[in-house]
């Protein structure tokens, strides 16, 4: 590693020739300059670590080459030096962000201690950003946020595609990021730069199902005022995405695969081909292996889609990425609903390493959402977690309820008296077709005696 540079900017010679004297003999590289103005114009060509600064120079202040180094060069750390009892000038110093400063005649020892210590303070800062900036491209992929094994898999097959136009079909539970998925491999194609077409499947009504996707000219149906383009169309040159395809039609299975296979498709109504020169991307939550089998989904369909197969894993397989999305939710939601709130308590995250999540992602996402709604403090808590426990159950695990408690009484009772019936009523201070009545309602029974 190269040594660390170090200007010194004094007006007295003496000065500067100690200290570059002491620096150079601990192995720093340094330079020395006797006014501020020369300083401004060194900073220019040459890059410097640290300097060491006098406060009182004649022409440009110490303060004022501070404010320039701090608003110009942020990463550069500077050290006042300041003569013996102009410590008010220091301070102040301090407050515009100087790192320390040095008190006039100085110790070379602490000099040495000094610059030490801002040295490997950099080299911390240094690492620990580097440190952060892997982390977090390693932990993302687009709008995708993973650490876990199984997402960063996830990550090298979308990477791996990039230049494929085949199609893929995405499979994985409710709410465990098909639809990001799809975008994150569009934005990794080649078509990166086309549209990105979504059709939900599962949402569009069956009857206008067919003009959507492959528009109608005008005349084609009785509403059929305009011509208009269908989303097949408006994905040319991009990528189609066709959502919970596990709902479309029989019909409509049959018309996208002739689409697949011809590469061309119609408008309703029309007759001039235009050419499908689009990527598809299907998205399902359904098993459509086992819809081929009860025949509720075309087999040649299913292989023209499969492809490639994503599979997403649920979040309940990679729980190792629950701390990151849910700090992502966290960042997200407090800056959209309640600034006031700032960290999860550790218990909270607790509980949301071990709860199941079967709505996955979307399930967590509301989760965080929800708490930095209801919570009253700058901590989320167990309790702010709608998977917590309740205050409730809380209580009713310390405290017993007044039946409880009889029914533990009278169990007690009737031990002792081993099942007396006429002894223990008496010693409860009620007659024996009451405690019949309780023996029953609580579901008392005499233990087997053997
Ligand atoms: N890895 C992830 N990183 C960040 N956010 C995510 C991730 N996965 C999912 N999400 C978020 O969770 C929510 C659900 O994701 P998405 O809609 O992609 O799931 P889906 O699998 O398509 O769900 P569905 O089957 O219900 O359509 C979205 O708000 C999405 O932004
Ligand atoms: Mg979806």
């Amino acid at each position: 590693m190269e040594p660390p540079r170090i200007l010194v900017v004094d007006d007295e010679l003496v000065i500067r020739e100690s200290l570059a004297g002491w620096l150079q003999r601990d192995g720093y590289d340094v330079k020395t300059l006797e006014s501020g103005e020369e300083a401004v114009q060194a900073l220019k060509t040459g890059s410097f670590d640290i300097i060491l600064l006098d406060i009182k120079m004649d022409g440009m202040s110490g303060m004022e080459v501070l404010a320039h180094v701090k608003e110009e060069y942020p990463d550069i750390d500077v050290i006042m030096i300041t003569a013996f009892g102009s410590v008010p000038s220091a301070v102040q110093a301090m407050k515009s962000h100087a790192y320390d400063y040095l008190l006039k005649p100085f110790d070379p020892d602490e000099l040495g201690v000094l610059i030490k210590k801002l040295v490997d303070h950099r080299a911390r800062k240094k690492e620990n950003a580097y440190l952060r900036d892997t982390f977090e491209e390693q932990s993302r992929f687009e709008s995708m946020i993973g650490q876990s094994r199984p997402m960063q898999e996830v990550f090298t097959l979308i990477r791996d595609i990039g230049d494929s136009r085949a199609t893929v079909l995405i499979t994985g539970e409710t709410g465990s990021g098909k639809g990001l998925a799809a975008k994150a491999i569009h934005s990794n194609s080649r078509l990166k730069d086309g549209p990105f077409v979504a059709v939900n499947c599962g949402s569009i009504p069956p009857h206008i199902m067919e003009s959507e996707l492959f528009g109608h000219r005008k005349g084609a149906f009785t509403d059929a005022r305009e011509t208009r383009k269908g989303r097949l169309e408006l994905a040319r040159g991009g990528t189609l995405f066709l959502d919970e395809i596990g709902e479309i039609s029989m019909r409509m299975q049959i018309d996208l695969l002739q689409v697949l296979e011809d590469k061309i498709f119609y408008k309703v109504g029309g007759t001039q081909p235009i050419s499908a020169d689009f990527r598809v991307i299907a998205a399902t939550h359904a098993d459509l292996a086992r819809a081929v089998r009860d025949r509720t989904f075309r087999e040649d369909l299913y292989y023209r889609l499969n492809v490639i197969t994503l599979d997403i894993p649920p979040l309940r397989d990679r729980k190792e990425d629950i701390p990151l999305l849910a700090a992502h939710f966290l960042k997200k939601f407090t800056q959209e609903i309640n600034q006031g709130v700032e960290r999860i308590s550790r218990d909270a995250m607790d509980e949301l390493m071990l709860h199941e999540w079967p709505g996955n992602v979307r399930e967590l996402s509301n989760a965080v959402e929800r708490a930095v709604v209801v919570c009253k403090t700058r901590t989320i808590t167990p309790y702010d977690l709608p998977i917590g426990p309740s205050l409730e159950d809380e209580l009713k695990k310390r405290y017993f309820s007044l039946s409880d408690v009889e029914k533990n009484h009278i169990a007690a009772t009737l031990d002792r008296t081993g099942w007396n019936i006429s002894k223990a009523a008496l010693i409860l201070g009620i007659d024996r077709s009451t405690l019949y009545n309780k023996i029953k309602r609580y579901g008392l029974a005499q233990p087997d005696r053997t």
